[in-house]
């Protein structure tokens, strides 16, 4: 079989995001412009994905990884010389490239594929991909002759009134026969209003070899929005929002409100999940089945297993089992794992714990740095004390210990199993099992105290 390559352009700084970060790390629905456009390329079955990267180099390598391979487009010359970098590593290579933007994040995989598949089937040199949009403005002009053969594409600066009114644009992705993209670069030139070398040229430098270029034409145009500045960042945004939201309602996930809810590529959600408005839920989440899921709470990087009930909360890289409630208004950070039928309250914050199953902590508690065993109820304004101000302790409370209300445990402490803690208590030593600890002063009355102090005022 002829060896697929594909070229992903992804050198330039994109002035016109105004930003700091290079254009194609910015993020659509969690994924970087550049990753989604390299996953539909393997999607399509590429084995070789070279990504030409430039300004911030660094940064584009160390996000993508091991993934792709690099070629290093030292100045921003144009696509055009930014393809002759990739030259060395696709030099050898028998059979066909697909050039693809780095700013071109809703691609499909069969995208690419069928661009391929065109472009082998009808023995081109050279195929560029198409589409006609109602405001062109910005976009290459694809310029046919009057058989309707494609002649030339010319850069919306460089357009004439003439060229300016056409409507049908240069999507930036082009299918290559390698050898005949090899011979068209050697013969690339930077005379143009902008000084650059352009891809585009290729396909005038093919046409007057007399190889033959042809065009496919693709009817959904908005799989082929460039991103070149925040506003269309939002629209590919609110695209690729609708696809995967539509994604999880035909999987059979509710989802009253989708113009309100945000939810990320990797996100897999069970059957029957309820999502209320006002969700957020990204990274590498996974919600099984029968959840009720919001409203307005931020799930990230989380596990969340069957029948649980998160409401008016944050999730953080956590785990929570099944049947368990969360919230309203919980805070749940980094490293908590909730086990089955707990419940955790209003205005509860848990963070690197482990709270054992059938546990309680209903109400204005803060759980750091511990292990709470099964069957726990942990009273309304309990502290685990876990920092002394230089170093972060564990506290540990056995199964069915009941916690009274306004503890203080002072970590490192542990409270054995089914001892009891008197309301109030600020728990500085182990609580040994089946006991109960009172660490607080004894009430005292002072009987008539206060008719005394009105007669000493009278
Ligand atoms: C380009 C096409 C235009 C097409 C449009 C589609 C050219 C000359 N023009 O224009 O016909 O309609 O895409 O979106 O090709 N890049 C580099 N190195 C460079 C310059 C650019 O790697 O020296 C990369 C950018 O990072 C970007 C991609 O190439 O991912 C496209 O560059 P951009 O400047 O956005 O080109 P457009 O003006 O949009
Ligand atoms: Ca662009």
């Amino acid at each position: 079989m002829e060896e697929l390559s594909a070229i992903v352009l992804a050198a330039g700084e994109g002035k016109r995001m105004r930003s700091n970060q290079p254009k194609v790390l910015h993020q659509v629905c969690g994924k970087a412009l550049v990753e989604w456009v390299c996953d539909a390329a393997f999607e399509a079955g590429i084995q070789k994905c070279i990504t030409v990267v430039g300004h911030k180099a660094e940064e584009v390598m160390a996000y993508m990884g091991q993934k792709v391979q690099f070629a290093l487009q030292k100045e921003q010359l144009g696509t055009g010389h930014a393809v002759m970098q990739a030259q060395p590593l696709i030099k050898d290579a028998q059979g066909y490239v697909i050039i693809l933007c780095g700013d071109t994040p809703l691609i499909k995989g069969s995208t690419v594929k069928k661009a391929l598949d065109y472009h082998i089937s009808s023995g081109n040199a050279a195929t560029v991909i198409t589409t006609e949009l109602e405001d062109a403005t910005g976009y290459g002009r694809i310029i046919r002759d009057a058989s309707g053969q494609v002649k030339k594409i010319v850069e919306h600066r460089d357009t004439n009134e003439q060229e300016k009114a056409v409507r049908e644009i240069n999507s930036g992705i082009y299918c290559f026969t390698v050898k005949h993209l090899l011979d068209a670069l050697n013969q690339l030139n930077n005379h143009n209003s902008q000084g650059e070398y352009y891809l585009t040229d290729t396909i005038e430098i093919l046409i007057a070899e007399q190889f033959k270029v042809g065009a496919l034409k693709i009817d959904d145009s908005t799989e082929l929005l460039g991103i070149n500045n925040r506003i269309q960042l939002s629209q590919a945004e609110a695209i690729m929002q609708k696809n995967i939201v539509n994604k999880h309602m035909e999987n059979g996930v509710t989802i009253m409100a989708p113009a309100t809810t945000l939810i990320h590529s990797n996100v897999e959600i069970g059957g029957d999940t309820i999502i209320y408005p006002g969700c957020i839920i990204e990274g590498d989440t996974k919600i099984q089945e029968n959840c009720m899921i919001g409203p307005n709470s931020r799930i990230i990087n989380s596990i969340v297993e069957d029948n649980v009930e998160i409401q008016y909360s944050v999730v953080v890289d956590s785990y929570v089992g099944r049947d368990t409630h969360i919230g309203p208004f919980a805070y749940l950070r980094p490293g908590s794992k909730i086990g089955k039928e707990v419940k955790i309250g209003d205005f509860v914050e848990v963070k690197n714990a482990v709270i054992g199953d059938k546990s309680k902590v209903s109400h204005l508690t803060y759980i750091g740095d511990a292990e709470v065993g099964k069957n726990v109820n942990m009273g309304c304004g309990t502290v685990v004390v876990n920092y002394d101000g230089q170093k972060k302790h564990k506290t540990i409370i056995g199964d069915n210990a009941f916690v009274g209300c306004n503890t203080n445990l002072v970590s490192p402490v542990v409270v054995n199993e089914n001892a009891y803690i008197a309301a109030g208590s600020t728990i500085t030593d182990e609580v040994p099992k089946d006991s109960l600890a009172i660490a607080r002063q004894r009430q005292i009355i002072k009987q008539d105290w206060v008719k005394k102090r009105r007669g000493l005022n009278d």
